[in-house]
């Protein structure tokens, strides 16, 4: 039977992950997949992270099951971080997932369960495995425009004529922060347009929250979700834990389903557990108890708080840094965008033939709709960028 299997199409991103290990040049430079690394390139365990392990290896005393929905604790300290005191506990149903992928996947499933016609609306563009996951599933999607080429700022005149199509009962999908792959944003009045029309259309919003901590800090980038969450009788959100504590490959992640009434959570709640149950039972722990481990002690969330602000600050340091030469370099202040986005990525709306060109003649991997990741870059390489941004340019 196997042999009947079609060849499945490559994910771009893990693709270009490949191409840059097999690129034999010692000066080749990443950007592609959205992994932070330092200015030596290492991709550390934050200081946190590894005292929280240490601690966790002393004091475990079993590895049995937690339950379906993982470990109560891990929700409560996630729902802490990310919406605050913005929305009744006892509206919120959650549960621990795979990562921030496997928050997404939970969350189409629980609107597919509540309403097998939904519309998913994405962004346009969005990160490329919404649209994989959600074509695999088999749900219909539709594309809002989000991203003006021109200004590589939002088109938020075209999202907003867009969302005006959304039929009630659909789920419109938004980027809490630090968008994926453009870094173009909302502004908070801009977020409170989007949530006067979701209100009027009916729709259910859906927030990814992959980079909580990576733009304006903890708070503020949390500030789109909690007036979301807030403001709408219904909302799923998808957290990931993999970029802001650093534990990619622990796969730590958590979906909240937050109902219009409190009376309905129980069976929100059950109809999680029971997604759980069918695709993987148990969700993983390790990443989740030492997230749990570092938001509960007041020391260590102090030191991750503070060892996060200086992974956010090095990128915004880079950001400024290549605008400035660019700036330098073509005598314009048509780069000048790249300061403004913010997270771990920018597009720089560069045809892929010059994405090629950098890729081919100065080794420099971005993915082929001109995503660069910020965090592969470090001082000496920013110039090396912009002359390569510049020449192939003119090629
Ligand atoms: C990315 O967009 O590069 C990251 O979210 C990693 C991934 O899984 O694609």
């Amino acid at each position: 039977m196997f042999d009947r299997l079609q060849d499945q199409p490559a994910d771009k991103i893990l693709a270009l992950m490949q191409a840059f290990k097999a690129d034999p040049r010692e000066d080749k430079i990443d950007l592609g997949v959205g992994v932070y690394r330092n200015a030596e390139g290492v991709t550390p365990v934050m200081r946190a992270v590894k005292e929280a392990e240490r601690r966790l290896v002393e004091t475990q005393e079993t590895k049995a099951y937690t339950g379906l929905a993982g470990d109560p604790a891990f929700a409560d300290a996630m729902i802490g971080l990310i919406l605050g005191e913005t929305v009744a506990r006892d509206r919120i149903a959650a549960i621990a997932t795979p990562g921030g992928t496997g928050a997404c996947r939970q969350g189409f499933e629980l609107a597919r369960l509540a309403n097998p016609d939904a519309t998913v609306w994405c962004s346009d563009p969005t990160w490329p495995n919404h649209l994989s996951i959600l074509k695999f599933m088999g749900m219909p999607t539709r594309t809002y425009r989000y991203f003006d080429e021109a200004t590589a700022l939002v088109d938020f005149d075209g999202m907003i004529a867009d969302l005006e199509g959304v039929a009630s009962g659909d789920i419109v999908l938004l980027h809490g922060c630090c968008h994926n792959p453009t870094g173009a944003n909302l502004t908070d009045e801009q977020v409170g347009r989007v949530i006067a029309i979701l209100t009027e259309r009916g729709a259910v919003p859906m927030i990814d929250l992959a980079y909580q901590g990576f733009g304006d800090g903890l708070e503020a980038d949390a500030a789109a979700t909690r007036a979301i969450a807030s403001a709408m009788p219904e909302c799923l959100i998808a957290a990931s834990c993999s970029k802001n504590f650093g534990v990619y490959r622990e796969r730590t992640g958590l979906l909240m389903a937050i109902s219009a009434d409190a009376s309905d959570t129980p069976t929100t709640q059950g109809n999680l557990n029971f997604l759980n149950r069918q695709t993987y039972s148990f969700p993983p722990d390790h990443g989740a108890r030492v997230v749990t481990m570092i938001l509960t002690d007041p020391d260590l969330r102090a030191d991750w708080e503070a060892e996060l602000e200086e992974v956010r600050s090095s990128m915004l340091d880079l950001r400024d840094q290549l605008a400035g030469e660019l700036a330098r370099l073509t005598n314009s202040d048509r780069y000048a965008f790249i300061a403004r986005h913010r997270g771990m990525f920018s597009r720089l709306g560069l045809p892929s033939e010059v994405v090629e060109r950098i890729r081919a003649d100065h080794g420099v991997y971005m993915v082929g709709d001109s995503r660069m990741n910020i965090a592969g870059l470090n001082s000496e390489t920013v110039p090396k960028l912009a002359q390569a941004i510049v020449a192939a340019e003119k090629a």
